[in-house]
C-alpha cells in the first residue's frame, strides 16, 4: 500500500512536471496583444500602457488592422468578441453582418433554381450590412476607460505614416490583383501593385477614421459616410441602402459556456456556430482521455476526426441566427445526445459520412478572416475574430472610403445542399432573409482553469477555424505543449463533408496516412492546406503570459 502511495506521488510529480511546460513565444508579466500584425499588436499595448483596458486595446487592435492587414481588418465587415472580465463576468459581442432588407431566401440563385456563380461572392451583391463600426463603440459604450479619439490617434498616425508591406502580404496583394482590378476599374487605389518593403499610406481610411473619431458611431450608420457607402454599393449594382446601415446594431450574446475535464471553456454563440460545435467536438471526445495517446497519432486523429465529423453534421443542419432559427441547443449540447452521436464510432474503422448525413462538395483554401487575444494589466481578457469573409472581402474597395467590403452573404446557405466557399452546406436555419446574420464558424474563446483566465485563443480559417481552436486547446491541455509550440504544431481538419481529413504539410508521415486509410479514412491529397493561423494567450501557473503568434503569418506578439 506504502509502496503504491509512494508510486502514485511520483506520478502525480510527473504529470505536475509535464504539465507545465517552458514557455517558448514571448512571455510577459503585465498585458499582451497576440495579432496578425506588428503594428496592430503594439497600438493594443500603447493604449494599455496608456492607462486604457483590453477593452480600449480591442478598439485599437480592430482599427489597427484594418489598416495593417486590409486583407481581413476592417471597417467594412463584422466579427465575434468574447470577454472575460478579472472579476469573473464574462460576455459576447455579435458584431456579425446582416442581410440587407431587400434580401430574400432565393437571391443568389437563376430562373432555373441554380446558384449564380460569383454572385454572393464577388463585387457588390456579396456584401452584407458591416458590423465592425457598431461593435467597437459598443463595447467602447458598455467598457471602455480611454476618450475614443485617444483610442483611434494612434491608428489615425498608423494610416497617415503609411504601413510597410511585408513578403507575405505582397504576395497576397499579387494573388488577389487580377479580381480585384475585374471589380474596381484600374482606376481604383489597389491598380498600383507593391513590392515587399514599400510603404503604403491610405489618405482616404485616414479621413473615414477621422470623421468617425469626431461624429462617433452614427458617422458610419447615419453620416456622410453611410451616404457615401450606400451609394457607392448601390452604384455597383448592390442591395444595401441608407436605412440598411441606419438599422444595423451589434448585439451583446451569451456566450456557450462548458467544461472539458477541469477546463471551463467560453466560446461564441449563435449566429456563431463556433462555441456550439467546439463544445460538441470536446464533449465527444472527453470520455476518451485523448491525452493517453500521442500527439498526431492515428488514435487521437481518429478520435477527434470522428467527434468533428458529427458535430459539423449538426452545426450545417441546426445552426442558423438564432433570432431567426429554433435551435435545439439543449438537446444538440446534452451528455446523452452526444455520447448517443459516438455510439457507432470505432477505433476499428472510421465512420463514413453518409451515415452521418449527406452531400459532396468542394473547400477553397483560405485565412482570410484574423483573430487577435488581448490581456491587460489588471486581468481582463478579449478574444476576438473579425473578418470580411474572403481575401479582401468581396475585392470591392471603395475608394472614396478607403476600405474593402465583405463578402459575407456568402456565408448563408444559398440553396440547401449546395456548398459555399468553404465547401460547408446549410439548411433552412441558415437560408436568407431579411436583416438575418449569416452562420459564422468564427470561435474567438477564453478558457478558465481553476476559475482563473487560462487561455484567450482564436484562428481565422473558414470551416476550418472551429477545429485549429479545439486542437490548439488540446495541444498544450492534454499534449503539454508550450503556447507556442501548440501554435506552430501541424493541424489537420476534418468538416463531415467532404468525408476526407486535410493535413498541414509538415508533421504528418505517410505511414500514418496509410494507417489511416486502412482504417477507412479519405486522406485529401494535392497541394496541402494551411490550418488556421492561431494568436492566443497563456496564463502561466506563475501568472506570466505567454504568446502563441503563428509562424504561418506575420503574426506577432507584443507585450509588456
Ligand atoms: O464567419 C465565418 O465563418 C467566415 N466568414 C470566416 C471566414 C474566414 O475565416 C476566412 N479565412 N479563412
Amino acid at each position: 500500500m506504502r509502496k503504491l502511495t509512494f508510486w502514485g506521488f511520483l506520478l502525480l510529480l510527473a504529470n505536475c512536471i509535464t504539465r507545465t511546460p517552458e514557455p517558448t513565444g514571448l512571455v510577459t508579466t503585465k498585458a499582451m496583444v497576440v495579432s496578425a500584425r506588428e503594428e496592430a499588436s503594439r497600438i493594443g499595448i500603447e493604449i494599455m500602457k496608456k492607462g486604457g483596458n483590453a477593452f480600449d486595446a480591442m478598439i485599437a487592435t480592430e482599427m489597427a488592422l484594418a489598416v495593417a492587414y486590409p486583407f481581413a481588418g476592417n471597417l467594412g465587415g463584422g466579427g465575434f468578441m468574447v470577454y472575460r472580465k478579472a472579476n469573473g463576468d464574462i460576455g459576447g459581442l455579435d458584431y456579425r453582418e446582416k442581410a440587407p432588407l431587400t434580401a430574400h431566401k432565393d437571391m443568389y440563385l437563376d430562373s432555373l433554381g441554380n446558384v449564380i456563380p460569383e454572385m454572393s461572392t464577388v463585387g457588390a451583391t456579396a456584401v452584407g450590412v458591416p458590423g465592425t463600426v457598431a461593435g467597437i463603440f459598443e463595447v467602447h459604450e458598455k467598457f471602455g476607460t480611454l476618450p475614443i479619439k485617444e483610442i483611434l490617434e494612434p491608428v489615425i498616425a498608423l494610416v497617415e505614416n503609411g504601413v510597410v508591406v511585408t513578403e507575405k502580404q505582397a504576395r497576397r496583394l499579387e494573388n488577389n490583383w487580377e479580381k480585384i482590378i475585374k471589380v474596381n476599374g484600374d482606376s481604383t487605389f489597389f491598380f498600383n501593385q507593391c513590392m515587399p518593403g514599400d510603404t503604403i499610406k491610405y489618405p482616404t481610411l485616414g479621413r473615414t477614421l477621422r470623421r468617425i473619431s469626431e461624429n462617433g458611431r452614427d458617422e458610419f450608420y447615419k453620416g456622410e459616410t453611410a451616404k457615401i457607402l450606400a451609394a457607392f454599393i448601390q452604384k455597383r449594382g448592390g442591395y444595401i441602402t441608407e436605412e440598411d446601415l441606419a438599422r444595423y446594431e451589434a448585439k451583446w450574446r451569451q456566450p456557450i459556456v462548458f467544461n472539458y475535464k477541469d477546463l471551463r471553456i467560453i466560446s461564441m454563440s449563435p449566429p456563431s456556430s463556433g462555441g456550439v460545435t467546439i463544445n460538441q467536438i470536446f464533449k465527444m471526445i472527453e470520455p476518451y482521455d485523448i491525452g493517453d495517446y500521442a500527439l498526431h497519432s492515428p488514435k487521437a486523429i481518429q478520435l477527434f476526426t470522428e467527434a468533428a465529423r458529427r458535430a459539423y453534421a449538426d452545426r450545417n443542419y441546426y445552426l442558423g441566427d438564432p433570432d431567426f432559427a429554433d435551435i435545439p441547443l439543449d438537446v444538440l449540447l446534452s451528455q446523452s445526445y452526444l455520447k448517443g452521436r459516438m455510439k457507432s464510432f470505432s477505433f476499428e474503422q472510421a465512420t463514413p459520412s453518409d451515415e452521418v448525413g449527406h452531400g459532396t462538395l468542394e473547400i477553397l483554401e483560405s485565412n482570410e478572416t484574423t483573430h487577435y487575444s488581448i490581456v491587460d494589466p489588471q486581468g481582463n481578457a478579449v478574444s476576438v475574430t473579425t473578418t470580411l469573409n474572403g481575401a479582401y472581402g468581396s475585392k470591392l474597395f471603395c475608394d472614396e472610403l478607403g476600405f474593402f467590403l465583405n463578402n459575407q452573404m456568402d456565408d448563408f446557405s444559398a440553396k440547401p445542399g449546395v456548398p459555399n466557399m468553404f465547401g460547408l452546406t446549410g439548411a433552412e436555419a441558415n437560408s436568407i432573409a431579411p436583416e438575418k446574420r449569416m452562420l459564422s464558424s468564427m470561435t474567438p474563446t477564453i478558457v478558465e482553469k481553476d476559475d482563473k483566465l487560462w487561455m484567450v485563443v482564436g484562428t481565422p480559417g473558414g470551416s476550418r477555424i472551429i477545429t485549429a481552436v479545439a486542437q490548439t486547446i488540446l495541444n498544450v491541455y492534454e499534449f503539454n505543449l508550450s503556447m507556442q509550440e501548440a501554435v506552430n504544431t501541424p493541424r489537420f481538419h476534418h468538416q463531415w463533408l467532404p468525408d476526407s481529413i486535410s493535413f498541414e504539410k509538415e508533421g504528418f508521415s505517410r505511414a500514418l496516412k496509410d494507417k489511416l486509410k486502412a482504417k477507412g479514412y479519405q486522406i485529401k491529397e494535392g497541394k496541402a492546406p494551411i490550418i488556421g493561423k492561431v494568436d492566443a494567450i497563456l496564463v502561466l501557473p506563475d501568472g506570466r503570459l505567454e504568446g502563441g503568434a503563428d509562424q504561418r503569418g506575420d503574426d506577432k506578439a507584443v507585450g509588456f
